[in-house]
Protein backbone atom coordinates (compact mmCIF):
# COMPACT_ATOMS: atom_id res chain seq x y z
CA UNK A 1 0.00 0.00 0.00
CA UNK A 2 3.37 1.85 0.63
CA UNK A 3 3.46 2.04 -2.82
CA UNK A 4 0.63 4.29 -3.07
CA UNK A 5 2.18 7.42 -1.46
CA UNK A 6 1.97 10.55 -4.42
CA UNK A 7 0.70 8.73 -6.80
CA UNK A 8 -1.88 9.82 -8.53
CA UNK A 9 -5.42 8.19 -9.04
CA UNK A 10 -8.31 8.57 -11.29
CA UNK A 11 -11.05 6.14 -9.50
CA UNK A 12 -13.56 5.73 -12.17
CA UNK A 13 -17.20 4.68 -10.98
CA UNK A 14 -19.58 2.87 -12.94
CA UNK A 15 -23.09 1.70 -12.67
CA UNK A 16 -23.87 -0.90 -10.14
CA UNK A 17 -24.94 -1.98 -6.62
CA UNK A 18 -21.05 -2.34 -5.74
CA UNK A 19 -20.36 1.37 -6.24
CA UNK A 20 -21.47 1.83 -2.75
CA UNK A 21 -17.65 -0.07 -1.98
CA UNK A 22 -16.20 2.86 -3.84
CA UNK A 23 -16.87 4.86 -0.97
CA UNK A 24 -14.46 2.27 1.45
CA UNK A 25 -11.92 2.05 -1.73
CA UNK A 26 -11.68 6.21 -1.91
CA UNK A 27 -10.72 6.41 1.94
CA UNK A 28 -8.46 3.54 1.47
CA UNK A 29 -6.57 5.04 -1.48
CA UNK A 30 -6.21 8.30 0.17
CA UNK A 31 -5.41 6.95 3.46
CA UNK A 32 -2.24 4.98 1.71
CA UNK A 33 -1.16 8.63 0.78
CA UNK A 34 -2.73 8.76 -3.17
CA UNK A 35 -4.30 12.27 -4.09
CA UNK A 36 -7.48 10.59 -5.62
CA UNK A 37 -10.17 12.47 -8.67
CA UNK A 38 -12.63 10.44 -8.68
CA UNK A 39 -15.02 10.69 -12.29
CA UNK A 40 -18.55 8.81 -12.44
CA UNK A 41 -20.19 7.88 -15.05
CA UNK A 42 -24.37 8.71 -15.05
CA UNK A 43 -25.21 5.46 -14.41
CA UNK A 44 -23.03 5.39 -10.68
CA UNK A 45 -24.46 8.74 -9.68
CA UNK A 46 -27.88 6.21 -9.26
CA UNK A 47 -25.90 4.38 -6.94
CA UNK A 48 -23.88 6.95 -5.01
CA UNK A 49 -23.93 10.36 -4.32
CA UNK A 50 -21.05 11.87 -5.52
CA UNK A 51 -21.22 14.46 -2.32
CA UNK A 52 -19.99 11.37 -0.72
CA UNK A 53 -16.90 10.85 -2.83
CA UNK A 54 -15.96 14.89 -3.22
CA UNK A 55 -15.55 14.54 0.73
CA UNK A 56 -13.97 11.47 0.78
CA UNK A 57 -11.44 12.40 -1.89
CA UNK A 58 -11.00 15.79 -0.99
CA UNK A 59 -11.67 16.94 -4.72
CA UNK A 60 -14.68 17.83 -7.06
CA UNK A 61 -16.31 14.85 -8.74
CA UNK A 62 -16.13 14.85 -12.32
CA UNK A 63 -19.10 13.80 -13.98
CA UNK A 64 -19.42 14.95 -17.48
CA UNK A 65 -17.30 14.98 -20.91
CA UNK A 66 -18.71 18.47 -22.09
CA UNK A 67 -18.30 20.37 -19.19
CA UNK A 68 -16.75 23.93 -19.77
CA UNK A 69 -16.32 24.48 -15.89
CA UNK A 70 -14.12 21.87 -15.61
CA UNK A 71 -12.15 22.43 -19.12
CA UNK A 72 -11.06 25.39 -18.21
CA UNK A 73 -9.75 24.09 -14.55
CA UNK A 74 -8.76 20.18 -14.90
CA UNK A 75 -9.98 18.97 -18.58
CA UNK A 76 -10.35 15.74 -19.78
CA UNK A 77 -7.05 15.44 -21.53
CA UNK A 78 -5.13 17.52 -18.16
CA UNK A 79 -7.16 14.60 -16.54
CA UNK A 80 -5.90 11.74 -18.68
CA UNK A 81 -2.69 12.95 -18.36
CA UNK A 82 -2.29 13.55 -15.11
CA UNK A 83 -3.35 10.25 -13.55
CA UNK A 84 -0.93 7.61 -12.80
CA UNK A 85 -3.67 5.10 -13.30
CA UNK A 86 -6.82 4.74 -14.06
CA UNK A 87 -8.75 2.35 -11.71
CA UNK A 88 -12.72 1.80 -12.44
CA UNK A 89 -14.33 -0.40 -9.74
CA UNK A 90 -16.90 -1.27 -9.84
CA UNK A 91 -16.82 -1.58 -13.58
CA UNK A 92 -19.72 -2.83 -15.20
CA UNK A 93 -20.57 -5.30 -18.04
CA UNK A 94 -21.71 -2.35 -20.45
CA UNK A 95 -18.12 0.15 -19.84
CA UNK A 96 -16.30 -3.20 -20.34
CA UNK A 97 -18.38 -3.56 -23.60
CA UNK A 98 -17.87 0.24 -24.59
CA UNK A 99 -14.38 0.27 -23.50
CA UNK A 100 -13.44 -2.56 -25.38
CA UNK A 101 -15.30 -1.16 -28.71
CA UNK A 102 -13.38 2.06 -28.34
CA UNK A 103 -16.09 4.59 -27.52
CA UNK A 104 -15.86 7.79 -26.09
CA UNK A 105 -18.93 8.62 -25.78
CA UNK A 106 -18.84 9.41 -21.93
CA UNK A 107 -16.13 11.50 -19.55
CA UNK A 108 -14.59 8.18 -18.14
CA UNK A 109 -14.45 6.23 -21.44
CA UNK A 110 -13.00 9.14 -22.76
CA UNK A 111 -10.39 9.40 -20.02
CA UNK A 112 -9.30 5.63 -20.99
CA UNK A 113 -8.73 6.42 -24.55
CA UNK A 114 -6.45 9.29 -24.31
CA UNK A 115 -4.26 8.41 -21.14
CA UNK A 116 -0.78 6.91 -21.19
CA UNK A 117 -1.39 5.33 -17.66
CA UNK A 118 -2.36 1.82 -16.97
CA UNK A 119 -6.20 1.01 -16.86
CA UNK A 120 -7.06 -1.18 -14.55
CA UNK A 121 -10.47 -2.66 -13.84
CA UNK A 122 -12.46 -4.26 -10.94
CA UNK A 123 -15.19 -6.12 -13.01
CA UNK A 124 -18.70 -5.91 -11.07
CA UNK A 125 -21.81 -7.83 -12.07
CA UNK A 126 -24.30 -10.25 -11.91
CA UNK A 127 -22.91 -13.89 -12.66
CA UNK A 128 -24.71 -14.86 -15.52
CA UNK A 129 -23.74 -11.41 -16.50
CA UNK A 130 -19.99 -12.60 -16.16
CA UNK A 131 -20.55 -15.68 -18.12
CA UNK A 132 -21.87 -14.29 -20.85
CA UNK A 133 -19.98 -15.19 -23.92
CA UNK A 134 -19.54 -11.58 -24.60
CA UNK A 135 -18.50 -10.88 -21.07
CA UNK A 136 -15.83 -13.10 -21.40
CA UNK A 137 -14.69 -11.67 -24.94
CA UNK A 138 -14.59 -8.24 -23.97
CA UNK A 139 -12.71 -9.29 -20.93
CA UNK A 140 -10.18 -11.26 -22.59
CA UNK A 141 -9.90 -8.76 -25.14
CA UNK A 142 -9.46 -5.73 -23.00
CA UNK A 143 -6.59 -7.82 -21.00
CA UNK A 144 -5.20 -8.66 -24.65
CA UNK A 145 -4.61 -5.05 -24.98
CA UNK A 146 -2.60 -4.40 -21.05
CA UNK A 147 -5.82 -3.75 -19.59
CA UNK A 148 -5.24 -5.47 -16.00
CA UNK A 149 -8.58 -7.10 -14.02
CA UNK A 150 -8.80 -7.08 -10.77
CA UNK A 151 -11.09 -10.43 -9.99
CA UNK A 152 -14.09 -10.52 -9.94
CA UNK A 153 -14.33 -12.52 -7.06
CA UNK A 154 -16.60 -15.53 -6.48
CA UNK A 155 -19.54 -15.52 -3.87
CA UNK A 156 -23.31 -14.52 -3.12
CA UNK A 157 -24.48 -11.49 -4.92
CA UNK A 158 -26.82 -8.35 -4.23
CA UNK A 159 -29.48 -9.87 -6.06
CA UNK A 160 -29.44 -13.25 -4.43
CA UNK A 161 -27.47 -15.17 -7.02
CA UNK A 162 -24.18 -17.02 -6.09
CA UNK A 163 -21.09 -17.12 -8.55
CA UNK A 164 -18.48 -15.24 -10.26
CA UNK A 165 -19.14 -11.59 -10.46
CA UNK A 166 -18.61 -9.83 -7.60
CA UNK A 167 -16.32 -6.97 -6.98
CA UNK A 168 -13.46 -7.59 -4.55
CA UNK A 169 -13.34 -6.13 -1.86
CA UNK A 170 -11.83 -2.58 -1.35
CA UNK A 171 -8.98 -3.46 0.63
CA UNK A 172 -8.11 -6.28 -1.54
CA UNK A 173 -8.05 -3.45 -4.97
CA UNK A 174 -6.01 -1.00 -2.93
CA UNK A 175 -3.48 -3.87 -2.47
CA UNK A 176 -3.42 -5.30 -5.91
CA UNK A 177 -3.28 -1.78 -7.41
CA UNK A 178 -0.91 -0.47 -5.05
CA UNK A 179 1.33 -3.77 -5.77
CA UNK A 180 1.01 -2.72 -9.80
CA UNK A 181 3.27 0.15 -9.49
CA UNK A 182 6.25 -2.47 -8.31
CA UNK A 183 7.77 -2.60 -11.63
CA UNK A 184 10.49 -5.00 -10.33
CA UNK A 185 13.39 -3.24 -12.55
CA UNK A 186 15.73 -2.95 -9.90
CA UNK A 187 14.56 -6.06 -7.70
CA UNK A 188 17.31 -6.97 -5.46
CA UNK A 189 19.61 -3.93 -5.96
CA UNK A 190 20.76 -1.16 -3.62
CA UNK A 191 20.49 2.11 -4.64
CA UNK A 192 22.28 4.90 -2.77
CA UNK A 193 21.37 8.55 -3.92
CA UNK A 194 22.84 11.82 -2.56
CA UNK A 195 20.41 14.88 -2.96
CA UNK A 196 19.48 18.56 -2.01
CA UNK A 197 22.32 21.12 -1.21
CA UNK A 198 25.11 21.10 1.10
CA UNK A 199 25.62 23.90 3.77
CA UNK A 200 29.08 25.25 4.33
CA UNK A 201 29.32 26.68 7.92
CA UNK A 202 31.14 30.04 7.87
CA UNK A 203 30.47 30.97 11.75
CA UNK A 204 27.73 29.61 14.04
CA UNK A 205 24.86 30.71 12.32
CA UNK A 206 25.86 31.65 8.67
CA UNK A 207 26.63 28.92 5.86
CA UNK A 208 27.04 28.54 2.03
CA UNK A 209 24.79 27.12 0.18
CA UNK A 210 22.73 26.73 -3.33
CA UNK A 211 19.10 26.73 -4.79
CA UNK A 212 18.74 22.52 -4.66
CA UNK A 213 15.32 21.84 -3.17
CA UNK A 214 15.84 17.87 -2.84
CA UNK A 215 13.10 17.41 -5.22
CA UNK A 216 15.19 15.75 -8.20
CA UNK A 217 17.19 13.39 -6.01
CA UNK A 218 13.91 12.51 -3.85
CA UNK A 219 11.56 11.63 -6.79
CA UNK A 220 14.79 9.48 -7.89
CA UNK A 221 14.45 7.93 -4.25
CA UNK A 222 10.98 7.09 -5.06
CA UNK A 223 11.34 5.78 -8.59
CA UNK A 224 14.05 3.28 -7.26
CA UNK A 225 11.56 2.32 -4.85
CA UNK A 226 8.87 1.89 -7.42
CA UNK A 227 11.25 -0.19 -9.23
CA UNK A 228 11.55 -2.20 -6.40
CA UNK A 229 15.32 -1.33 -5.16
CA UNK A 230 16.48 -1.28 -1.26
CA UNK A 231 17.05 2.83 -1.65
CA UNK A 232 19.33 4.96 1.08
CA UNK A 233 18.90 8.44 0.55
CA UNK A 234 21.31 10.92 1.68
CA UNK A 235 20.07 13.97 2.01
CA UNK A 236 21.45 17.59 2.65
CA UNK A 237 18.93 20.31 3.74
CA UNK A 238 15.69 20.24 2.34
CA UNK A 239 11.68 20.34 3.69
CA UNK A 240 10.89 17.64 2.26
CA UNK A 241 9.20 14.20 3.84
CA UNK A 242 11.47 11.11 3.54
CA UNK A 243 10.02 8.96 0.79
CA UNK A 244 8.51 5.72 2.81
CA UNK A 245 10.47 2.50 2.72
CA UNK A 246 13.51 4.24 2.37
CA UNK A 247 16.95 5.04 4.68
CA UNK A 248 17.29 8.36 4.71
CA UNK A 249 20.51 10.00 6.01
CA UNK A 250 20.46 13.48 6.83
CA UNK A 251 23.89 15.39 6.57
CA UNK A 252 24.68 19.14 5.83
CA UNK A 253 28.15 19.31 4.73
CA UNK A 254 30.19 17.94 1.44
CA UNK A 255 32.24 16.49 3.92
CA UNK A 256 29.69 14.78 6.24
CA UNK A 257 27.66 13.65 2.81
CA UNK A 258 30.75 12.35 1.66
CA UNK A 259 31.06 10.20 5.02
CA UNK A 260 27.37 8.74 4.70
CA UNK A 261 28.19 8.26 1.26
CA UNK A 262 31.08 5.99 1.50
CA UNK A 263 29.74 4.39 5.22
CA UNK A 264 26.49 3.58 2.85
CA UNK A 265 28.63 2.18 0.19
CA UNK A 266 29.52 -1.56 0.85
CA UNK A 267 26.85 -3.96 -1.48
CA UNK A 268 25.45 -0.88 -3.33
CA UNK A 269 25.18 -1.36 -7.33
CA UNK A 270 24.01 1.96 -7.99
CA UNK A 271 24.95 5.73 -6.49
CA UNK A 272 23.13 8.17 -8.27
CA UNK A 273 24.50 11.85 -6.89
CA UNK A 274 21.98 14.29 -7.71
CA UNK A 275 23.29 16.19 -4.90
CA UNK A 276 24.41 20.37 -5.68
CA UNK A 277 27.89 19.90 -3.83
CA UNK A 278 29.34 22.62 -2.43
CA UNK A 279 32.54 22.86 -4.50
CA UNK A 280 34.67 25.03 -1.91
CA UNK A 281 34.28 24.96 1.81
CA UNK A 282 35.80 28.06 4.25
CA UNK A 283 39.21 27.21 5.39
CA UNK A 284 38.39 27.84 8.86
CA UNK A 285 34.88 27.77 10.85
CA UNK A 286 34.89 30.42 13.62
CA UNK A 287 33.83 29.68 16.77
CA UNK A 288 31.40 32.38 17.60
CA UNK A 289 29.48 34.81 15.00
CA UNK A 290 31.31 36.76 12.89
CA UNK A 291 31.21 40.40 13.65
CA UNK A 292 30.85 43.18 11.53
CA UNK A 293 34.43 45.79 11.23
CA UNK A 294 34.80 48.73 9.81
CA UNK A 295 36.00 47.17 6.36
CA UNK A 296 33.91 47.44 3.36
CA UNK A 297 35.04 43.99 2.10
CA UNK A 298 35.66 41.09 3.54
CA UNK A 299 37.91 38.24 1.87
CA UNK A 300 36.57 34.68 2.58
CA UNK A 301 39.52 31.79 2.30
CA UNK A 302 37.58 28.72 0.67
CA UNK A 303 39.29 25.18 0.03
CA UNK A 304 38.51 22.29 -2.22
CA UNK A 305 35.54 19.89 -0.90
CA UNK A 306 35.94 16.14 -1.51
CA UNK A 307 34.22 15.61 -4.47
CA UNK A 308 31.74 12.37 -3.35
CA UNK A 309 30.79 11.17 -6.78
CA UNK A 310 34.70 10.97 -7.94
CA UNK A 311 35.71 9.33 -5.18
CA UNK A 312 33.07 6.24 -5.14
CA UNK A 313 33.60 6.24 -8.81
CA UNK A 314 37.22 4.92 -7.71
CA UNK A 315 36.79 2.44 -5.20
CA UNK A 316 37.78 -0.24 -6.04
CA UNK A 317 34.58 -2.16 -6.04
CA UNK A 318 32.89 0.45 -7.83
CA UNK A 319 28.82 0.62 -8.25
CA UNK A 320 27.53 1.98 -11.38
CA UNK A 321 28.17 5.44 -11.03
CA UNK A 322 25.88 8.94 -12.44
CA UNK A 323 26.43 11.73 -11.53
CA UNK A 324 24.75 15.01 -12.92
CA UNK A 325 25.75 17.90 -14.43
CA UNK A 326 24.55 21.52 -13.79
CA UNK A 327 25.09 24.03 -16.56
CA UNK A 328 24.25 26.92 -17.74
CA UNK A 329 25.94 26.80 -21.26
CA UNK A 330 27.31 23.79 -23.29
CA UNK A 331 25.89 21.70 -21.23
CA UNK A 332 26.31 19.02 -23.03
CA UNK A 333 29.96 19.31 -24.04
CA UNK A 334 30.71 20.19 -20.15
CA UNK A 335 28.50 16.95 -19.09
CA UNK A 336 30.97 14.70 -21.43
CA UNK A 337 34.08 16.22 -19.32
CA UNK A 338 32.88 15.34 -16.05
CA UNK A 339 31.61 12.00 -17.01
CA UNK A 340 35.26 11.11 -18.57
CA UNK A 341 37.63 13.22 -15.30
CA UNK A 342 35.25 11.75 -12.81
CA UNK A 343 35.07 8.31 -14.24
CA UNK A 344 31.28 7.37 -14.26
CA UNK A 345 28.71 5.30 -16.11
CA UNK A 346 26.28 7.59 -17.09
CA UNK A 347 25.94 11.43 -16.01
CA UNK A 348 22.43 13.55 -16.20
CA UNK A 349 23.13 16.93 -17.86
CA UNK A 350 21.02 19.50 -16.43
CA UNK A 351 20.63 23.11 -17.86
CA UNK A 352 20.17 25.58 -14.90
CA UNK A 353 19.92 28.42 -17.20
CA UNK A 354 16.20 27.98 -17.44
CA UNK A 355 14.16 29.15 -14.59
CA UNK A 356 11.52 26.89 -15.37
CA UNK A 357 13.65 23.84 -14.75
CA UNK A 358 16.74 22.56 -12.65
CA UNK A 359 16.68 23.85 -9.52
CA UNK A 360 13.91 24.23 -7.14
CA UNK A 361 11.57 23.81 -9.78
CA UNK A 362 8.85 21.06 -10.06
CA UNK A 363 9.69 19.99 -13.60
CA UNK A 364 12.77 19.59 -15.67
CA UNK A 365 14.20 18.48 -18.63
CA UNK A 366 17.87 16.76 -18.86
CA UNK A 367 20.30 15.02 -21.86
CA UNK A 368 21.30 12.05 -20.83
CA UNK A 369 24.98 11.19 -21.47
CA UNK A 370 26.53 7.95 -21.41
CA UNK A 371 30.64 7.00 -23.93
CA UNK A 372 28.46 6.26 -26.37
CA UNK A 373 25.15 7.50 -26.72
CA UNK A 374 23.40 11.46 -25.85
CA UNK A 375 19.75 11.19 -25.28
CA UNK A 376 17.60 14.52 -24.54
CA UNK A 377 13.97 13.70 -22.49
CA UNK A 378 11.93 16.46 -22.88
CA UNK A 379 10.44 18.52 -20.42
CA UNK A 380 8.07 16.86 -18.00
CA UNK A 381 7.77 16.51 -13.89
CA UNK A 382 10.55 15.62 -11.89
CA UNK A 383 8.58 12.85 -10.62
CA UNK A 384 7.90 11.74 -14.34
CA UNK A 385 11.72 12.18 -15.38
CA UNK A 386 12.88 10.22 -12.67
CA UNK A 387 10.75 7.32 -13.32
CA UNK A 388 12.81 7.58 -16.94
CA UNK A 389 16.02 7.74 -15.50
CA UNK A 390 15.56 5.00 -13.70
CA UNK A 391 14.04 2.96 -16.47
CA UNK A 392 17.50 3.96 -18.30
CA UNK A 393 19.70 3.08 -15.16
CA UNK A 394 17.54 -0.65 -14.95
CA UNK A 395 18.40 -1.25 -18.40
CA UNK A 396 21.99 -0.57 -18.00
CA UNK A 397 22.46 -3.07 -15.15
CA UNK A 398 23.44 -6.63 -15.22
CA UNK A 399 20.50 -9.34 -15.13
O1 LIG B 1 17.36 19.72 -5.97
P1 LIG B 1 16.53 20.31 -7.09
O2 LIG B 1 16.00 21.68 -6.73
O3 LIG B 1 15.44 19.37 -7.54
O4 LIG B 1 17.49 20.56 -8.36
C1 LIG B 1 18.05 19.48 -9.02
C2 LIG B 1 19.50 19.76 -9.43
C3 LIG B 1 19.54 20.89 -10.44
C4 LIG B 1 20.33 20.12 -8.20
C5 LIG B 1 20.04 18.42 -10.03
O5 LIG B 1 19.25 18.06 -11.13
C6 LIG B 1 21.49 18.56 -10.47
O6 LIG B 1 21.79 18.99 -11.57
N1 LIG B 1 22.42 18.15 -9.56
C7 LIG B 1 23.87 18.29 -9.72
C8 LIG B 1 24.27 19.65 -9.26
C9 LIG B 1 25.76 19.86 -9.29
O7 LIG B 1 26.33 20.12 -8.28
O8 LIG B 1 26.32 19.66 -10.44
P2 LIG B 1 27.92 19.78 -10.73
O9 LIG B 1 28.01 19.86 -12.19
O10 LIG B 1 28.51 20.90 -9.91
O11 LIG B 1 28.52 18.42 -10.19
C10 LIG B 1 28.71 17.28 -11.03
C11 LIG B 1 28.47 16.02 -10.25
O12 LIG B 1 29.46 15.88 -9.23
C12 LIG B 1 27.15 15.94 -9.55
O13 LIG B 1 26.69 14.63 -9.65
C13 LIG B 1 27.46 16.30 -8.11
O14 LIG B 1 26.57 15.68 -7.19
C14 LIG B 1 28.86 15.74 -7.98
N2 LIG B 1 29.72 16.42 -7.01
C15 LIG B 1 30.07 17.72 -7.20
C16 LIG B 1 30.95 18.32 -6.31
C17 LIG B 1 31.44 17.57 -5.21
N3 LIG B 1 32.25 18.11 -4.35
N4 LIG B 1 31.05 16.29 -5.06
C18 LIG B 1 30.22 15.71 -5.93
O15 LIG B 1 29.87 14.53 -5.78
Amino acid sequence: MQRLTNRQIVLGITGGIAAYKSAELTRLLKGAGADVQVVMTPAAVEFITPLTLQALSGNPVHLHLLDPEAEAGMGHIELAKWADMILIAPASADFMARLNSGHGNDLLSTLCLATEAPVVLAPAMNQAMWRDPQTQANATSLQTKGIRLLGPGVGEQACGDTGPGRMLDPLDIASQAAALFDRGLLTGKRVVITAGPTREALDPVRYISNHSSGKMGYALAEAAIDAGAQVTLISGPVNLPAPQRCQRVMVESAEQMLAASLENIDQCDIFIASAAVADYRPSAVAEHKLKKGKEEIMELHLIKNPDIVATVAALKNKPFTVGFAAETRDVVHYAQDKLTRKKLDLIIANDVSRSDIGFNSDDNAVTVVSHDQVQPLPLCSKRQLAAKLIDIIAAKQPR
